[in-house]
């Protein structure tokens, strides 16, 4: 069946979509992007994901609206059969086309808005995944979700090479998040993860687990753990769009608790399939 994707207002077959070389996407990483989880047409938490977009934008000072997502995002489904399924929209904004220098081009550039819907992901192997913990190289402002993933890539890649499932990205001697999902721990009956700052993405994924293991009467403290402390965690697991919550029973060939996926994970992210089916 033929992929159609959104580019600039129009709906076309991936083989004509045409991205300028000289789009500062391209050239620079100087873009927004955003994912976001629909089952059967319904999203989940959409209105978080535009306004985590819309504050990227704000950020890097790029002047489009994301507002679009819920139009584009509906349409996208029904043009690729994926109406009745549980998909994925992927939205990014670039600055634009302009011939390259480094600072922003004439304000007469118009941003250019891609997007396309695929299948979630499958299922993860239920007996959970491992990781490598990996420096952190990122930049120091995190908590914008621009396509700057160089990092990112390099450490998921090193975490393939190293046979496990991902890399847990460590700096100052604190375990901060996966690659591509926030972390957390039980530790002492708590439910932890990193506060919101710089240095994570704030999740949508991790705020609505956070909510959930308020509602299943669970300890939740938000601070951040140590590399110690993650070794020392009953449970360890990452949380994101694609993922839910994901157990990761072993960390640099060490075993974590028991080895075996715990019950907090699985009960929060059986919390949040509940909320995404219902
Ligand atoms: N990644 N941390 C990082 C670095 C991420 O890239 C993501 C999401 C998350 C989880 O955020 P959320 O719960 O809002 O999906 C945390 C997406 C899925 C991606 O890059 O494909």
């Amino acid at each position: 069946m033929q992929v159609i994707v959104y580019l600039n207002g129009q709906y076309l077959p991936r083989e004509k979509a045409c991205i300028s070389p000289e789009d500062r996407g391209f050239l620079f990483a100087d873009a927004i992007y955003e994912v976001a989880r629909f089952y059967r047409g319904r999203p989940y938490r959409l209105a978080e994901h535009v306004e985590r977009m819309r504050d990227g934008l704000a950020a890097v000072r790029i002047a489009a609206d994301p507002g679009f997502y819920p139009e584009v995002a509906g349409r996208l489904l029904e043009e690729n059969g994926l109406a009745q399924s549980d998909a994925i929209i992927y939205a990014q904004i670039s600055r634009g086309a302009a011939p390259r220098t480094h600072a922003f081009p004439a304000a007469s550039v118009t941003p250019t808005i891609f997007a396309f819907a695929r299948l979630s992901d499958p299922e993860p192997p239920p007996e959970g995944g491992s990781a490598i913990l990996v420096p952190d190289e990122r930049w120091g402002r995190c908590n914008i979700k621009t396509v700057m993933l160089l990092p990112n890539v390099l450490a998921a890649q090193k975490a393939r090479e190293a046979g496990v499932t991902d890399a847990i990205l460590t700096r100052d001697g604190i375990a901060w998040e996966g690659t591509k999902a926030n972390l957390f721990c039980i530790n002492g009956g708590i439910v932890r993860t990193a506060p919101n700052g710089p240095r994570i993405l704030p999740g949508v994924t991790r705020g609505a687990a956070l909510e959930a293991a308020g509602r299943l009467g669970l300890p939740v403290e938000e601070r951040p753990f140590t590399i110690e402390e993650l070794f020392a965690s009953e449970e360890v697991f990452f949380a994101s769009t694609t993922l839910w919550t994901y157990p990761i029973v072993e960390v640099d060939g060490k075993r974590i608790g028991d080895g075996k996926p715990g019950s907090t994970a699985q009960a929060i992210k059986q919390e949040l399939q509940r909320e995404f089916t219902a």
